[in-house]
């Protein structure tokens, strides 16, 4: 059986997927991206096919995606992660027409036609104030792991207003907030709500139509997918599976160019 395969390299990590000739994900693997981009692209890949058993040469086409997607050094092309997160959202919830997407260093907000294809999207630039890095910075400063912020936010009873808008003043001002004595449950849900909201009024730029679909890093943290849903007015699509939406974009998009060749062989 021919195999595809996307690997997306996010500035902060890299995840690879492995699709059948149907489109159903095989295997998965992510990996920190680090210093070394073209390791970490070896790295995820080759713990995908590891997991899955499935050997390289089996594997016919492979598309690199995310900020380090020339670096796939083995990859056969390269797709815009914007296209692939869509593509994924859409092929895992169907009825998609907003996707937002938070990873560790962008957030991304997609319009997604009827039709499935990509209409219009956004980015924040520069500024990582409504992404991930943020979260990294509160969970650095309150010296809580990353995976723990959100189930901790979730217990907070009265939220604190956060103003900074630079993820470099945020560690002090999540200092400043526990001096004066806050407790960090309520502190964390100030940072969450601070991010949900610049990232829907980044999503507001390309308007906000249901179903949105969430996907990257930051869909696995349920405090974010609640205060996401409770911005945007509606129920936000997340699955296990929605930090690898631009890898199984990818891996999609190689299966069609894989199909493609083949039809034409
Ligand atoms: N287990 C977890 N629990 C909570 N948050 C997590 C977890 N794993 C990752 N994250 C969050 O996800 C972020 C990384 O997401 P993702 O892999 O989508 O980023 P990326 O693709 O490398 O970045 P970008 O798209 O901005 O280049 C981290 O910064 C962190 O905030
Ligand atoms: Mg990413």
């Amino acid at each position: 059986m021919p195999y595809a395969a996307g690997v997306d390299v996010g500035s902060t990590q890299t995840k690879a997927v492995i699709v059948d000739g149907e489109g159903r994900i095989v295997s998965r693997a992510l990996k920190d991206t680090g210093a070394n981009v073209v390791t970490a692209a070896e790295k995820a890949y080759n713990a995908a096919l590891q997991a899955s058993g499935i050997r390289e040469e089996e594997v016919l086409y492979v598309i690199g995606t995310g900020y380090g997607r020339y670096k796939v050094t083995f990859g056969d092309s390269q797709v815009t992660e914007i296209s692939c997160h869509a593509r994924g959202a859409v092929n895992m919830f169907p009825k998609t027409r907003t996707v937002i997407d938070m990873g560790g260093q962008d957030t991304k907000a997609i319009r997604i036609h009827e039709n499935g294809e990509v209409q219009d999207f956004c980015m924040n630039d520069k500024c990582a104030a409504g992404t991930g890095r943020f979260l990294q910075a509160a969970s650095f400063a309150l010296e809580i792991p990353l995976d723990e912020l959100g189930a901790t936010a979730m217990r907070a009873t009265r939220p604190v207003q956060i103003t900074t808008t630079c993820t470099v003043f945020a560690e002090s001002e999540v200092l400043s907030w526990l001096e004066r004595g806050k407790k960090i449950e309520d502190i964390l849900m100030g940072v969450h709500r601070s991010i949900g909201t610049r990232s829907v009024s980044l999503a507001r730029r390309v308007g906000i139509m249901s179903e949105v679909t969430f996907t990257g890093g930051v869909t696995r943290n349920q405090a974010m997918v609640d205060v996401l849903a409770e911005l945007c007015g509606c129920p936000i699509n997340v699955s296990e599976d929605s930090h690898y939406m631009g890898a199984l974009g990818a891996s999609l998009f190689a299966l069609d160019r894989l199909q493609a060749n083949q039809g034409a062989s």
